[in-house]
């Protein structure tokens, strides 16, 4: 065990680059947009910024401080820095809190990165071509009703992640975001590019960002505070695993300025990409998976070049989904290699077999078990629910209570870089502001 050598991001860019794939997923794409329009366009964009610097920006760089002490995984990391602060080793539960959630989250996360191959294939072979809405509808609905289907797209994806991983931080993770990466912007480019033809881009500009504080209430703010969190891809040991990659040099404060830029970045812009089509080709907006599955499709197979378009969106989409698997695989896999004799290779077979095969049972959730009830849910809610009503907030909370509370607030205020103003501000929002948000966000989601 202890000949094992700890990996190193092999520089900021990719390190940046790493943790932008993480952050850059399905809640950029099918999520923010929306809530973005439907809550009050740039008056709501003005309250997600301000979420997202007072409560994901504090947790984002908690938990790489965290990681970046440690050098370890998210458990030991925890335990060893709790240690020399003299606290006890069991806030270790924190990082196995967020280890955990990983686990759980990528079983049946890879299942929707297998609809996303399947919908990357379907727009090659010209499946939406010509359907009408009960069509699509049926295309969606069969692969939701077949085990078969959804278990190839399950494997798929999952060998992908386990191939990637597999091959450790510097050259899987960094050589798959190295190339996915600026794949996904020249995508998302294009596909703003074809919005701006379409003649509704300026009817999807205004639909996004007419400021409308109207529509702003308690509630709204809540949303926004819980996309700050859940868009930075916090509180489950992830950006912990990543930091544990870090050296000495990097300012973690500028680092996750860059990060949130290109984060919000690549959720206004996917609005921008998404709604002209919506709109030019008259269809109903909505949220979710309905939009990206059946809506989006709907209007692929109806235009012109819209099997190219097709391809290309669920390309973006299939890099964004895998891109964050393997952030999600990583504090696993991480774990498993340090705290067994295995090998990096040996760790991420065990650790992508075992969420392989819960995630058999997420996707059977869909068809042949559709009617196992847990505290009245599928198990495919079940895993959704547990993750990002409990684990995700409580695992976020402790960290940053952890970082705020119990490590020594001058040796944070030094690594952090901050002046005396610096360390004021610093400590009144990681001590209140932050927590208070994420609690605020998880009493109200009971
Ligand atoms: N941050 C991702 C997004 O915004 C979501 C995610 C959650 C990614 C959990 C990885 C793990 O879509
Ligand atoms: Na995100």
């Amino acid at each position: 065990m202890s000949n094992k050598q700890h990996a190193h991001w092999s520089s900021r860019l990719t390190f940046i680059l790493a943790a932008t794939g993480s952050a850059v997923g399905l809640g950029n794409i099918w999520k923010f947009p929306y809530m973005v329009g439907d809550s009050g366009g740039a008056a709501f964009v003005l309250i997600y910024l301000l979420c997202i610097g007072l409560v994901g920006l504090p947790i984002l760089v908690a938990e790489w401080l965290v990681g970046r002490r440690g050098q370890k995984n998210p458990a030991n990391a925890m335990a060893d820095l709790a240690k020399s602060a003299g606290a006890s080793r069991g806030w270790m539960i924190v990082g196995i809190s967020g280890i955990l959630g990983a686990f759980l989250i990528l079983s049946f996360y890879s299942v929707i990165g297998g609809w996303s191959l399947y919908y990357t294939l379907s727009s090659v072979t010209g499946a939406f071509s010509g359907q009408d809405a009960d069509g699509i509808s049926a295309l969606f609905s069969g692969m939701l009703a077949s085990p078969g289907l959804l278990l190839v797209g399950h494997s798929v994806f999952m060998l992908l992640v386990i191939g990637i991983v597999a091959r450790g931080v510097t050259k899987g993770l960094e050589g798959a975001v190295r190339s996915l990466m600026p794949a996904l912007g020249v995508l998302l480019v294009v596909l703003v590019g074809y919005g701006m033809t379409t003649g509704y881009f300026g009817e999807a500009l205004s639909f996004m960002f007419n400021p409308d504080f109207a529509k702003v209430d308690g509630g709204v703010v809540l949303a926004a505070m819980g996309q700050a969190f859940f868009t930075l891809s916090l509180g489950m040991g992830i950006m912990m695993a990543y930091g544990s990659y870090l050296n000495e040099e990097i300012n973690l404060l500028k680092t996750a300025r860059t990060v949130i830029i290109l984060d919000t970045l690549v959720a206004l812009v996917s609005g921008l990409a998404i709604f002209p089509i919506v709109f030019a080709n008259g269809l109903d907006l909505s949220s979710g998976p309905g939009l990206i599955f059946v809506t989006l499709p709907l209007a692929f197979g109806n235009m012109g070049g819209g099997v190219i378009l097709s391809l290309m969106f669920f390309l973006l989409l299939t890099f964004a989904a895998l891109t964050s698997a393997i952030s999600l695989l990583e504090p696993v896999v991480e774990f498993v290699e340090e705290r067994t004799p295995l090998s990096r290779f040996a760790s991420t077979l065990v650790a992508g077999a075992a969420t392989w095969a819960l995630g058999i049972a997420a996707l059977l959730a869909f068809n042949v078990w559709s009617d196992v009830l847990i505290f009245g849910l599928n198990i495919f809610d079940l895993l959704d629910t547990v993750t990002s009503k409990f684990l995700l907030p409580l695992t976020g909370l402790l960290a940053i209570v952890f970082v705020a509370w119990v490590l020594d607030r001058e040796g944070v205020r030094r690594e952090l870089g901050l002046g005396e103003t610096g360390a004021k501000v610093w400590t009144v929002i990681s001590r209140f502001i932050a927590p208070i948000g994420v609690i605020a966000v998880f009493v109200s989601s009971l």
